[in-house]
């Protein structure tokens, strides 16, 4: 018995998220020595051997679960999602009047827009919403011919949306937010031109940031894009430019490798759909207690996000219900402070024993509050 295990909360997150234990375990007996170094990861040189080849096989492994094509860069770089909604612009943006194409579904689409505004002319496809519940329609949207690129943001962390399709762009480059579903499912790297995606959800630890480029879309940043988030620089460079996040970029290779043991982004799939339904299940029955933010077809695998009470939420009845979760060891299950009530952040560590901990939980909640009630 380590002594802890016992002790570990059921972490449902948004991120910084739950870390798988074996990864843990395995970074707890590698901290002071990493393989036969005689070095910690902490206190290597990011221009070592050591560092190259341990860089080098978390690109491998990465590669290998995603099949991404050859023509394809990968990069472990920083600044975060945050860091990307200024790169993508600065790197993509063509022509003299340059336009571009935003997807809005949720806050973090939202962020990404505002952010480019600062360096192109931003075009909604569709109006924004006052509320992000649902993805419009196909037939209502409206691209822009010849825009630099069409974005968007595959799980939206805070609202609870997730696309199940990979939209249809033509020749435009797809750009796209994948920090909260990266490797939770298996997808055609070649429909995007980039992808973008923060560790700290389903692959790793804060502080790395992965994106995957098509080859042909890198190397012609604006001569104005900080050399820091030059795509061809840090592709040149096999993204040791600069310092690294030599840390984050090792426990990422820890959870890559424990996800290719389970099966690779296939068997994470089989395991969110069994997850989230879990949830959502309790969600329809008790549908007098229980109510769902996002409209079913759009719902996430990741975030499922909901309201106790009545459609708006009952601020006691909800507080009744986290402080019932804590009791339980079940922690940070509130919704995002713009969205409010609940959310059940399910990532790849999460496992489906501890969601059913959860699922128990709300079903008890919701027979107790009916009795209340009535
Ligand atoms: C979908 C999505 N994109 C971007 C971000 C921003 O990431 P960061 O905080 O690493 O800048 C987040 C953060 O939670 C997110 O959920």
């Amino acid at each position: 018995m380590n002594g802890y295990a016992d002790k570990r909360a059921i972490n449902f997150g948004p991120g910084p998220a739950k870390l798988p234990l074996d990864v843990l375990e395995r970074a707890q007996r590698e901290l002071c020595c990493f393989e036969q170094t005689g070095l910690s990861v902490l206190e290597m040189s990011h221009r070592s051997t050591h560092y190259a080849e341990m860089n080098k096989v978390a690109e491998s492994v990465f590669r290998r679960l995603l099949s991404i094509p050859n023509n394809y860069k990968v990069m472990f770089l920083q600044g975060g999602g945050t860091g990307q909604f200024s790169a993508v612009p600065l790197n993509l943006l063509r022509g003299e009047k340059p336009v571009a194409d935003y997807i809005i579904t949720g806050n973090w689409s939202n962020k990404a827009a505002t952010e480019a505004k600062k360096y192109l002319s931003v075009n909604y496809v569709f109006p924004k919403p006052d509320k992000f519940t649902t993805i419009p329609d196909r037939s209502e949207w409206k691209l822009t011919p010849g825009a630099s690129y069409v974005y968007y943001c595959a799980n939206e962390t805070a609202h609870g949306i997730e696309f199940p399709f990979i939209p249809d762009t033509g020749d435009i480059p797809l750009v796209c937010d994948m920090s909260s579903n990266i490797l939770t499912k298996e997808i055609d790297i070649s429909k995007f031109g980039v992808i973008i995606a923060g560790a700290q959800k389903n692959i790793g630890s804060a502080g790395v940031t992965v994106v995957i480029a098509r080859e042909d879309l890198i190397g012609k940043a604006h001569p104005l894009c900080p050399i820091i988030l030059d795509y061809k620089v840090n592709a040149d460079a096999s993204s040791v430019y600069n310092t690294p996040p030599v840390y984050s970029v090792y426990i990422m290779k820890l959870v890559f490798e424990w996800i290719e043991q389970l099966g690779g982004p296939q068997a994470m799939e089989m395991n969110s759909k069994a997850k989230s339904g879990l949830i959502y299940s309790v969600v329809e029955e008790y549908n007098d207690v229980y109510f769902p933010t996002v409209e079913k077809p759009y719902r996430s695998r990741m975030n499922a996000t909901f309201r106790i009470g009545s459609r708006e939420g009952d601020a006691e009845v909800e507080q009744n219900f986290f402080s019932g979760a804590g009791k339980l060891n079940m922690i940070s299950l509130k919704g995002h402070r713009s969205v409010g009530g609940v959310r059940v952040s399910m990532y790849n560590a999460i496992t489906v024993e501890e969601v059913q901990c959860l699922a128990k939980f709300m079903k008890e909640f919701a027979v107790q509050h009916r009795q209340q009630k009535n």
